[in-house]
């Protein structure tokens, strides 16, 4: 079995100051002297953020990884407003696609979490792709899936962890070497009863994460 992932999704929140403040809870983790020899943590804030989060990790010697929220479909190139995936392997070696909250609000098309990925693949940066159930596309060479149902997230009512591990199981059957993480309303309370299932290898947290100290509890109950 591989290391279970936790990933943190900050979504649209925090500015500077509140950020700042965040990571400074967020460092108690060294404090706890949990056991993370299981366990890789992936914090995924907005990009205005990467560069400081980065920053702060590798200065206090925080041994997490980084991910972005979003990527450009295209290479760089004359795309105001979009942040590419060049630019985004300098910080993070991670990258969400394909968030119910992207595919809703900004009409984000399986064609254009395609070319996100093969733009993600060409830099180097490993994509979490995420799906809401099975009529979603599993583009080829991902190796990260995380089934969040609409109805999952943000709401306070997460999928049962039979429900996860039973389509965590069929997105398994089709595809070989792929990781599966369940997303949608996970706490410091319920995250174990989802880890510990067997096609389950990690949670992708929202709302709780943004915690920090929530976070550390899932962190240490995952
Ligand atoms: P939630 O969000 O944990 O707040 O339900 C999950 C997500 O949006 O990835």
């Amino acid at each position: 079995m591989g290391k279970v992932l936790i990933v943190a999704n900050l979504k649209s929140y925090k500015n500077e100051i509140e950020a700042k403040n965040w990571l400074d809870s967020f460092k108690k983790i060294k404090e706890l002297n949990l056991d993370l020899s299981q366990k890789e943590i992936i914090i995924c804030p907005s990009f205005t953020q990467l560069f400081s989060f980065f920053s702060y990790f590798s200065s206090n010697n925080i041994n997490v990884k980084l991910g972005a929220q979003n990527v450009s479909p295209f290479d760089e190139g004359a795309f105001t407003g979009e942040v590419n995936a060049k630019q985004i392997k300098d910080f993070a070696q991670y990258v969400l696609i394909g968030h119910s909250e992207r595919r809703i609000n900004f009409g984000e098309t399986e064609d254009m979490i395609l070319k996100k990925v093969d733009s993600s693949l060409k830099y180097g940066l490993k994509p979490i792709v995420l799906v809401q159930g099975q009529e979603n596309i599993i583009p080829e060479q991902v190796k990260t899936i995380a089934y969040e149902p609409t109805s999952a997230i943000g709401t306070g009512n997460p999928d049962t962890p039979e429900n996860a591990d039973a389509m965590a199981a069929i997105i398994k059957s089709k595809t070989k070497d792929i990781q599966i993480l369940y997303g949608g309303s996970v706490t410091s309370i319920n995250v174990k009863s989802f880890t510990a299932k067997t096609n389950i290898d990690g949670v992708l947290v929202g709302g709780a994460s943004l915690d920090a100290e929530e976070l550390l509890k899932i962190i240490q109950n995952a």
